[in-house]
Protein backbone atom coordinates (compact mmCIF):
# COMPACT_ATOMS: atom_id res chain seq x y z
CA UNK A 1 0.00 0.00 0.00
CA UNK A 2 1.44 3.49 -1.11
CA UNK A 3 2.40 5.41 2.56
CA UNK A 4 0.28 7.89 1.90
CA UNK A 5 -2.52 5.73 2.26
CA UNK A 6 -0.52 3.78 4.93
CA UNK A 7 -0.50 7.43 7.42
CA UNK A 8 -4.20 8.28 6.56
CA UNK A 9 -5.09 4.89 7.58
CA UNK A 10 -3.01 5.33 10.63
CA UNK A 11 -4.50 8.75 11.43
CA UNK A 12 -8.35 7.08 10.16
CA UNK A 13 -7.83 5.01 13.49
CA UNK A 14 -6.48 7.30 15.60
CA UNK A 15 -9.51 9.49 14.93
CA UNK A 16 -12.40 6.45 15.83
CA UNK A 17 -10.29 6.18 18.58
CA UNK A 18 -10.55 9.77 20.23
CA UNK A 19 -14.30 9.95 19.37
CA UNK A 20 -14.88 6.42 20.41
CA UNK A 21 -13.21 7.20 24.02
CA UNK A 22 -15.09 10.66 24.05
CA UNK A 23 -19.13 9.42 23.28
CA UNK A 24 -18.24 6.66 25.32
CA UNK A 25 -17.67 9.05 28.31
CA UNK A 26 -21.05 11.18 27.63
CA UNK A 27 -22.51 7.78 27.37
CA UNK A 28 -21.34 7.30 31.18
CA UNK A 29 -22.09 10.59 32.20
CA UNK A 30 -25.29 11.57 30.66
CA UNK A 31 -27.03 11.79 27.70
CA UNK A 32 -24.31 10.61 25.10
CA UNK A 33 -23.30 12.82 22.46
CA UNK A 34 -26.76 15.02 22.19
CA UNK A 35 -27.23 18.57 23.47
CA UNK A 36 -29.58 21.63 22.92
CA UNK A 37 -27.11 24.17 21.87
CA UNK A 38 -28.26 27.92 21.46
CA UNK A 39 -28.58 27.33 17.79
CA UNK A 40 -30.43 24.11 17.52
CA UNK A 41 -29.41 20.57 18.60
CA UNK A 42 -26.45 18.54 18.30
CA UNK A 43 -25.60 14.65 17.83
CA UNK A 44 -22.85 14.01 15.77
CA UNK A 45 -22.61 11.78 12.25
CA UNK A 46 -20.83 8.22 12.62
CA UNK A 47 -17.20 8.57 11.77
CA UNK A 48 -16.81 5.21 9.76
CA UNK A 49 -19.88 5.91 7.42
CA UNK A 50 -18.31 9.58 6.67
CA UNK A 51 -15.37 8.26 5.97
CA UNK A 52 -16.70 5.90 3.76
CA UNK A 53 -19.06 9.04 2.27
CA UNK A 54 -16.07 11.56 1.74
CA UNK A 55 -13.72 8.48 0.28
CA UNK A 56 -16.77 7.42 -1.94
CA UNK A 57 -17.39 11.39 -3.02
CA UNK A 58 -13.83 11.74 -4.25
CA UNK A 59 -13.07 14.88 -1.28
CA UNK A 60 -9.58 14.58 -2.04
CA UNK A 61 -10.10 16.14 -5.42
CA UNK A 62 -12.32 19.47 -3.16
CA UNK A 63 -9.78 21.87 -1.87
CA UNK A 64 -11.47 23.15 1.03
CA UNK A 65 -13.95 22.01 3.14
CA UNK A 66 -16.56 23.55 5.46
CA UNK A 67 -18.69 21.59 8.02
CA UNK A 68 -21.62 23.99 8.73
CA UNK A 69 -21.83 23.65 12.73
CA UNK A 70 -19.67 21.48 13.52
CA UNK A 71 -20.11 19.87 16.59
CA UNK A 72 -17.31 18.36 18.41
CA UNK A 73 -15.23 18.54 15.53
CA UNK A 74 -15.48 14.82 14.11
CA UNK A 75 -16.22 15.20 10.26
CA UNK A 76 -13.96 18.12 10.28
CA UNK A 77 -11.59 15.74 11.04
CA UNK A 78 -12.19 12.79 8.98
CA UNK A 79 -11.69 16.05 6.23
CA UNK A 80 -8.53 16.49 7.13
CA UNK A 81 -7.48 13.23 6.22
CA UNK A 82 -8.25 14.13 2.49
CA UNK A 83 -8.36 17.76 2.04
CA UNK A 84 -8.02 21.43 4.19
CA UNK A 85 -10.99 21.69 6.20
CA UNK A 86 -12.72 24.32 8.82
CA UNK A 87 -15.12 23.64 10.91
CA UNK A 88 -17.60 26.40 12.02
CA UNK A 89 -19.69 26.14 15.44
CA UNK A 90 -21.70 28.29 17.48
CA UNK A 91 -21.23 26.69 20.65
CA UNK A 92 -18.52 27.33 22.60
CA UNK A 93 -18.13 24.11 24.87
CA UNK A 94 -18.22 21.79 21.30
CA UNK A 95 -15.30 24.16 20.10
CA UNK A 96 -13.08 23.62 22.91
CA UNK A 97 -13.84 19.85 22.27
CA UNK A 98 -13.45 20.49 18.61
CA UNK A 99 -9.89 22.61 18.92
CA UNK A 100 -8.79 19.78 21.46
CA UNK A 101 -9.49 16.84 19.08
CA UNK A 102 -7.60 18.72 16.55
CA UNK A 103 -4.64 19.39 18.61
CA UNK A 104 -4.68 15.59 20.44
CA UNK A 105 -4.56 14.44 16.67
CA UNK A 106 -2.05 16.24 15.15
CA UNK A 107 -3.99 17.62 12.68
CA UNK A 108 -3.53 21.58 13.16
CA UNK A 109 -2.02 21.25 9.42
CA UNK A 110 -5.08 20.10 7.91
CA UNK A 111 -8.03 21.18 10.27
CA UNK A 112 -9.02 24.54 11.36
CA UNK A 113 -12.41 25.16 14.00
CA UNK A 114 -13.75 28.16 14.08
CA UNK A 115 -16.14 29.69 16.53
CA UNK A 116 -19.53 31.66 15.39
CA UNK A 117 -22.23 31.51 13.12
CA UNK A 118 -22.01 30.21 9.95
CA UNK A 119 -25.15 32.00 7.91
CA UNK A 120 -22.62 35.53 9.21
CA UNK A 121 -19.45 33.90 7.58
CA UNK A 122 -18.35 34.41 3.58
CA UNK A 123 -18.45 30.84 2.65
CA UNK A 124 -17.65 31.20 -0.05
CA UNK A 125 -14.33 29.64 -0.58
CA UNK A 126 -15.46 26.37 0.44
CA UNK A 127 -15.49 23.37 -2.56
CA UNK A 128 -17.99 21.39 -0.48
CA UNK A 129 -19.72 22.11 2.52
CA UNK A 130 -21.08 19.65 4.85
CA UNK A 131 -24.28 19.59 6.92
CA UNK A 132 -25.98 17.59 9.14
CA UNK A 133 -29.10 19.72 9.79
CA UNK A 134 -31.29 19.25 12.90
CA UNK A 135 -34.02 21.79 11.12
CA UNK A 136 -34.88 23.13 7.40
CA UNK A 137 -31.85 25.06 6.13
CA UNK A 138 -33.58 27.94 3.64
CA UNK A 139 -31.45 30.76 5.54
CA UNK A 140 -28.38 28.53 4.32
CA UNK A 141 -30.43 27.61 0.85
CA UNK A 142 -31.03 30.98 0.15
CA UNK A 143 -26.82 32.19 0.74
CA UNK A 144 -25.98 29.65 -1.89
CA UNK A 145 -27.53 31.52 -4.74
CA UNK A 146 -25.01 30.80 -7.58
CA UNK A 147 -22.29 29.32 -5.66
CA UNK A 148 -20.88 26.39 -7.43
CA UNK A 149 -19.42 24.10 -4.92
CA UNK A 150 -21.75 20.77 -3.79
CA UNK A 151 -23.69 20.50 -0.28
CA UNK A 152 -23.17 17.49 1.35
CA UNK A 153 -25.96 16.77 4.02
CA UNK A 154 -25.96 14.41 6.29
CA UNK A 155 -28.99 11.69 7.52
CA UNK A 156 -32.22 12.08 7.09
CA UNK A 157 -33.80 15.23 6.50
CA UNK A 158 -35.87 17.85 5.21
CA UNK A 159 -35.34 18.35 1.20
CA UNK A 160 -34.45 21.89 0.53
CA UNK A 161 -36.89 23.02 -2.68
CA UNK A 162 -34.59 25.00 -4.52
CA UNK A 163 -31.14 22.94 -4.87
CA UNK A 164 -30.40 20.67 -7.72
CA UNK A 165 -30.27 16.95 -5.39
CA UNK A 166 -27.20 14.87 -6.90
CA UNK A 167 -25.45 11.88 -5.59
CA UNK A 168 -27.74 9.65 -2.99
CA UNK A 169 -25.04 6.93 -0.78
CA UNK A 170 -25.86 4.82 1.89
CA UNK A 171 -24.35 2.72 4.33
CA UNK A 172 -25.96 0.76 6.88
CA UNK A 173 -28.85 2.92 7.87
CA UNK A 174 -26.80 6.31 7.70
CA UNK A 175 -27.07 8.43 4.45
CA UNK A 176 -25.85 10.99 2.19
CA UNK A 177 -27.35 13.67 -0.36
CA UNK A 178 -25.07 15.88 -2.45
CA UNK A 179 -26.89 18.96 -3.72
CA UNK A 180 -25.59 22.21 -6.53
CA UNK A 181 -27.30 24.94 -6.51
CA UNK A 182 -29.08 26.60 -9.09
CA UNK A 183 -27.18 28.21 -11.82
CA UNK A 184 -29.00 32.34 -11.64
CA UNK A 185 -28.26 35.74 -10.13
CA UNK A 186 -27.32 35.66 -6.70
CA UNK A 187 -29.68 37.45 -4.09
CA UNK A 188 -28.42 40.56 -2.56
CA UNK A 189 -27.01 38.80 0.91
CA UNK A 190 -25.48 35.95 -0.93
CA UNK A 191 -22.58 34.03 0.02
CA UNK A 192 -19.28 36.08 0.15
CA UNK A 193 -20.24 39.03 0.21
CA UNK A 194 -20.88 40.13 3.57
C1 LIG B 1 -26.64 17.94 14.26
S1 LIG B 1 -25.17 18.77 14.86
C2 LIG B 1 -23.96 18.23 13.69
C3 LIG B 1 -22.55 18.19 14.22
C4 LIG B 1 -21.48 17.77 13.22
N1 LIG B 1 -21.59 18.48 11.97
C5 LIG B 1 -21.56 16.30 12.91
O1 LIG B 1 -22.05 15.94 11.85
O2 LIG B 1 -21.12 15.49 13.74
C6 LIG B 1 -25.52 20.46 14.34
C7 LIG B 1 -24.61 21.49 14.98
O3 LIG B 1 -24.74 22.72 14.26
C8 LIG B 1 -24.62 23.80 15.15
N2 LIG B 1 -25.24 24.95 14.47
C9 LIG B 1 -26.52 25.05 14.03
N3 LIG B 1 -26.71 26.24 13.40
C10 LIG B 1 -25.51 26.89 13.44
C11 LIG B 1 -25.07 28.15 12.93
N4 LIG B 1 -25.89 28.95 12.24
N5 LIG B 1 -23.78 28.51 13.13
C12 LIG B 1 -22.93 27.68 13.80
N6 LIG B 1 -23.30 26.48 14.32
C13 LIG B 1 -24.58 26.09 14.13
C14 LIG B 1 -25.32 23.32 16.40
O4 LIG B 1 -24.87 24.05 17.55
C15 LIG B 1 -24.91 21.84 16.44
O5 LIG B 1 -23.75 21.63 17.20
Amino acid sequence: MPRELLERARRLVGILRHYRRLHEALERSGPGAYRITSRGAWATSRPAHVYYFMKRLGIENDRFFVDLGSGDGLVACVAGLFTRSVGIEADPDLCRTATDAVADLELCHRVEIVRGDYLTMNLRRADCLYLYPDKPFHALEELLGSWPGRLLVYGPHFPPGGLIPGRQLRCGRERIQEYRARLGPDPPAALGRK
